[in-house]
């Protein structure tokens, strides 16, 4: 019997057209659940649960790019959940764990171009260009200093997929580069000074010109960056939020941002998103605001495609699957 397999997803034909060459699969197609309002609105209409809960008859495997509630309510024979990011957040309040089901996720798929990214905010933010680009909408000639990043220290909190690429940038570009890591002090990697764990976290907001946050939202890690640690930095040091929302108390940061506690931030995630038009972070002038798109780049899709299609392979061999979650860790 072929395994069968939910495609919650919008994909392209061609991505279509990969899955369809792994052998022993019969896919599902459940492309008009892959959105969250689109599940939401169809979730209390009977007629559908009932038209779900046949067409996941007997699915073992899902590619989830939808809410997992509804998945899961409805696929008791499922086993395997492969996600198309990193974060786990689309299976909250599911009971993955409980049921035993497997979760892999998109981990180092988009480490680069969140890394890029990254050290895009990172430059922009030391030569100014927020500045000129308000004087380049008035007609504005204002030259500023900007500082080199060379020499100055960035603390990466996390040194995972995202962290490891932002790493080897900064350290190609002269930044000394210090880090923590859930699994706490190791050997650091060639171009890293030093490798802490969590309890090191108020030594590297000492020590950094800039703190990067680069660690999953877990329960661990929810408003990792308060005010105690926000007034830890140095004045002059900059918050580079890339992971997500949660792991800042935004409250807090706007006061530090007004008050100057540190010198400025640049954000692609936040608590609520999109970012409400009444934060007052839209008017802060020492804030690089960016919606959540530091891991979005052409193709990505696909490469999620590829690696879930190796990992239905990996599945049917009875082989180990490719970034496989700790559920109990949150990551
Ligand atoms: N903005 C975007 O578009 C975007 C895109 C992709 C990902 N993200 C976010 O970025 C996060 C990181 O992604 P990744 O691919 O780098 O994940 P990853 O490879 O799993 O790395 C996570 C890193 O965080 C560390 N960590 C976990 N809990 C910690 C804690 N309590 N204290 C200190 N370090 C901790 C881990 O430590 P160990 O090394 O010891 O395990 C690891 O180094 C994701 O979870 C996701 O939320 C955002």
């Amino acid at each position: 019997m072929p395994l069968r397999v939910a495609i919650v997803a919008r994909l392209a034909e061609e991505d279509w057209a990969l899955l369809r060459q792994v052998p022993g699969v019969e896919l599902v197609d459940l492309s008009d659940w892959a959105w969250a309002d689109a599940a939401a609105r169809q979730e209390g209409d009977p007629c559908v649960r009932q038209e779900l809960a046949r067409r996941l008859e007997d699915v073992a495997v899902a590619l989830l790019m939808g809410p997992g509630q509804p998945l899961l309510a409805h696929a008791p024979a499922l086993r395997w959940v492969q996600l198309p990011f990193v974060g786990l957040e689309q299976l909250a309040g599911t009971p993955v764990r409980e049921r035993g089901i497997l979760v892999t996720n998109a981990r180092g798929l988009n480490a680069r171009s969140v890394a890029e990214w990254g050290l895009t905010l990172m430059l922009a933010l030391a030569k100014q260009l927020p500045h000129y680009l308000r004087q380049q909408a008035s007609q504005r000639w204002e030259p500023r200093q900007a500082p080199t990043l060379s020499g100055m220290t960035v603390g990466l909190v996390g040194l995972g997929a995202i962290g490891g690429e932002l790493a080897r940038f900064a350290s190609a570009l002269g930044l000394r580069v210090i880090a923590i890591r859930r699994s706490g002090p190791q050997p650091p990697p060639a171009g890293v000074s030093w490798v802490g764990g969590p309890g090191d976290l108020p030594r590297l907001l000492a020590e950094a010109d800039w703190v990067v946050l680069a660690v999953p939202a877990t329960a661990e890690t929810h408003r990792l960056i308060g005010a105690e640690q926000l007034h830890q930095m140095k004045p002059t040091a900059w918050l580079v939020n890339l992971a997500r929302g949660a792991l800042v108390d935004e409250a807090a940061l706007v006061t530090a941002l007004r008050e100057g506690w540190i010198a400025g931030a640049a954000l692609d995630v936040f608590e609520q998103e999109p970012l409400p038009a009444a934060s007052p972070l839209w008017q802060l002038e020492n804030v690089i605001i960016t919606p959540h798109v530091a891991g979005t780049s052409p193709g990505y899709f696909h490469q999620v495609v590829a690696l879930f299609c190796e990992n239905l392979r990996r599945y049917l061999a009875g082989e180990p699957l490719l970034n496989r979650c700790d559920l109990e860790r949150g990551y």
